[in-house]
């Protein structure tokens, strides 16, 4: 049995992820560690899913950097799954930048090269024709991130009509698990 780290960010999608990804994970035999963004973390305490997905996963669902003092809340992460990523996100992490615990854990494995990391972006035609995505997608995969595309790529505005490949995506962290 492995862990799964999942980290979510604010895009649609979010709110769905303890039935869609995190209770299928656990039926597959993984411990899941959740750790949400700032904003996504407001979001699903907004609709009580965060203390659902404690409930469910028996772990605190990180939005916060712990204390100094304060132990590590998660046990040791086997594979990182982003999903579903921003299009801020997916930048942040491609520069490296860690402001806030989601970004931070997932900046550390993706420099170390220990950890599988998945990156699932959710983002709109818009996102994507912003000049420098490209490269911050480019520069994931370099490092070895698999970062799975959605083609084609919803208008804006009509994204949340387009459900994630959620099958897809766990058979995809089934492949670096198992
Ligand atoms: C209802 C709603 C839905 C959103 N959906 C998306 C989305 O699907 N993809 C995206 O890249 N941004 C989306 N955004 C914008 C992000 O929430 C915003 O860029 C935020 O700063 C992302 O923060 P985070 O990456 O730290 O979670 C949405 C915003 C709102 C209010």
């Amino acid at each position: 049995m492995g862990t799964l780290g999942l980290i979510g960010s604010a895009a649609d999608g979010v709110e769905k992820i303890r039935p869609a990804l995190i209770e299928p994970a656990i039926a597959r035999g993984w411990q899941v560690a959740v750790t949400l963004t700032p904003t996504a973390g407001t979001w699903l305490q907004a609709n009580g899913e965060l203390q659902r997905i404690e409930d469910v996963t028996g772990l605190p669902c990180r939005t916060t950097p712990r204390l100094p003092t304060e132990d590590k809340p998660h046990p040791p992460i086997d594979c990182y799954l982003v999903c579903p990523a921003t299009a801020n996100t997916v930048a942040k992490l491609a520069l490296g930048l860690a402001d806030n615990q989601a970004l931070t854990a997932a900046c550390e494995v993706i420099g170390a090269r220990t950890v599988p990391v998945i990156v699932v972006p959710k983002i709109n035609t818009a996102h994507a024709g912003h000049p420098a995505w490209t490269s911050h997608v480019d520069a994931l995969r370099s490092a070895g991130v698999l970062v799975l595309a959605d083609d084609p790529l919803p208008a804006p505005g009509t994204e949340a009509d387009r459900d994630l490949p959620w099958t897809k995506i766990l058979d995809a962290v089934a492949s670096v698990m198992e």
